[in-house]
C-alpha cells in the first residue's frame, strides 16, 4: 500500500536507550499500516538545518530495538532558535529558524516526528507555533518530563545505576569504605531516587533536596558505630548543600543550554574522609547510564510510544506528545510539556518509603 503522506522523524538531545525502538515503531507502522514515506533526519535539527536526510525503508530500521543510541545521530547543541556562530574569537547567537522551517516546507512533509527530551520539545513546540506539522515523542533518562508519567531510557539507567551501586557494596564493605556513586540528573533526582532505593543506598541525596554536610557525616558515624563499617551514597549531579550551588564540570559555549553538572560525588568525598577519618572513594556513573541495549520495560514503552505516535498522525493531533499515563498511551499538548519540569516533591510515596526505612536524604 503507498499513500502519498511523507512524515520525518529527527532524535534530539542526549541519546538516550530506547530511542532506535521508537524509531522502529513509528517507521515499521507508518509503512506498513498507511504506506506513509519516512524519512530520518540525521543529528537532530542540525540535519534539517544542513538538508540532511535519509529515505528510512523497512530494511533500514528491522534489527535495531536492542541497539542504544540513535540510528539517525544527535546533537544537544543545535538549537535553530539560538544557534551559535563564530565571530572571530566571539560565540554569538542568532535565529536561523526561518531556514530550517523553510527547509521544512521544501522536504515537503505531512508531519515531522520529533523525539526528544526537554530542549528538543520546546524548539519543537515554537515550530509547532511557527507552523510546523509535528508530534513529539518523550525521550529521557532523566525522566524529567511533564505530562507523562515515566520517559523512556530511565529504566534502563536506572538499572545500569542499580548494577554499579550493588557491584560497589563488596569493595565499600570488604575495605570498610565510604562509596559515592554520582548519577546524572540536573534538575530531577529521578534516576538518584530509583537507583537508590533499588541498591539499598543509605544516603541518596538529591537537586529537589539541599543537603547538610554534618547531617551525613552524622550518618556514616552513627554507621561505624552500629559496626556497619561502610556506606553507600547515591548522589545525583545536579545535588547541592542547603545554601549552597551545584558543581559545573564544564560550560559548552555553542550550547544555547550551556552548563554540564558533574563533580560534586568527588567534593563530597573529600569533605566526608576530611571530617570522618573513614576513606571515601567517589565512582561517576556518567555516561554508561546512557548507554548499552534498553530493557525490556524501555524497548515496550518506546514501541507504544511509537505506535501511538502514527496514530496522533493519522488522527492529525498536531502540537501534541504521545504519553504514559497510567496503563494508557495519549496524546498530550506539547504546550504543557515545555519548559516544564517533572521534579521529585519531598512527600513522593518512594521518598515516604525509603525515609520510613531509614535511608538518609541528608537534610
Ligand atoms: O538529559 C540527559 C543528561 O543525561 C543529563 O542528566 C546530563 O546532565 C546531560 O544529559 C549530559 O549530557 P552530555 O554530557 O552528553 O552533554
Amino acid at each position: 500500500m503507498q499513500s502519498n503522506k511523507r512524515i520525518a522523524i529527527l532524535s534530539g538531545g542526549g541519546d538516550c536507550p530506547g530511542t532506535n525502538a521508537a524509531i522502529r515503531a513509528i517507521t515499521k507502522k507508518a509503512i506498513l499500516e498507511d504506506g506513509i514515506e519516512v524519512i530520518g533526519i540525521t543529528d537532530g535539527f542540525d540535519g534539517l538545518l544542513h538538508n540532511r536526510f535519509r529515505t528510512l525503508h523497512y530494511d533500514d530500521v528491522s534489527g535495531i530495538m536492542t541497539q542504544g543510541g540513535t540510528i539517525l545521530g544527535t546533537s544537544n547543541i543545535a538549537n535553530p532558535y539560538k544557534l551559535s556562530v563564530k565571530q572571530g574569537d566571539k560565540m554569538e547567537f542568532e535565529d536561523a529558524s526561518p531556514t530550517v522551517i523553510a527547509n521544512i516546507r521544501k522536504m515537503n512533509i505531512d508531519c515531522l516526528v520529533c523525539i526528544g527530551g526537554d530542549g528538543t520539545l520546546d524548539i519543537a513546540n515554537r515550530f509547532f507555533h511557527d507552523g510546523i506539522p509535528l508530534v513529539g515523542v518523550p525521550k529521557t533518562i532523566d525522566n524529567d518530563l511533564p505530562g507523562t508519567d515515566i520517559t523512556f531510557g530511565f529504566d534502563t539507567a536506572v538499572t545500569i545505576a542499580t548494577e554499579g551501586i550493588d557491584r560497589l557494596h563488596s569493595t565499600a564493605q570488604s575495605h570498610h569504605r565510604v562509596m559515592i556513586v554520582e548519577v546524572m540528573g540536573r534538575n530531577a533526582g529521578w534516576i538518584a531516587l530509583y537507583s537508590g532505593v533499588a541498591g539499598g543506598a543509605d544516603i541518596i541525596l538529591v537537586p529537589e533536596i539541599p543537603y547538610d554536610l554534618d547531617v551525613i557525616v552524622e550518618r556514616v558515624k552513627e554507621r561505624n558505630r552500629k559496626g556497619k563499617r561502610f556506606s553507600i551514597i547515591v548522589v545525583a549531579e545536579g545535588a547541592k548543600p542547603k545554601g549552597g550551588s551545584v558543581i559545573v564540570q564544564r560550560v559548552v559555549k555553542e550550547a544555547s543550554d550551556p552548563v554540564r553538572l558533574g563533580g560534586v560525588g568527588i567534593i563530597l568525598g573529600s569533605q566526608i574522609e576530611d571530617i570522618t577519618g573513614i576513606e571515601t572513594r567517589t565512582v561517576v556513573m556518567g555516561h554508561l547510564q546512557r548507554g548499552g541495549t534498553p530493557t525490556p520495560f524501555d524497548r515496550i514503552l518506546a514501541t507504544r510510544l511509537g505506535t501511538k505516535t502514527v496514530e496522533m498522525i493519522e488522527n492529525k493531533s498536531f502540537g501534541c506528545m504521545a504519553a504514559a499515563k497510567g496503563s494508557s498511551i495519549i496524546a498530550v499538548p506539547l504546550a504543557e510539556v515545555a519548559g516544564g519540569l517533572r521534579v521529585v516533591q519531598s512527600d513522593d510515596p518512594l521518598v515516604q518509603s525509603a525515609r520510613s526505612i531509614s535511608t538518609c536524604f541528608g537534610d
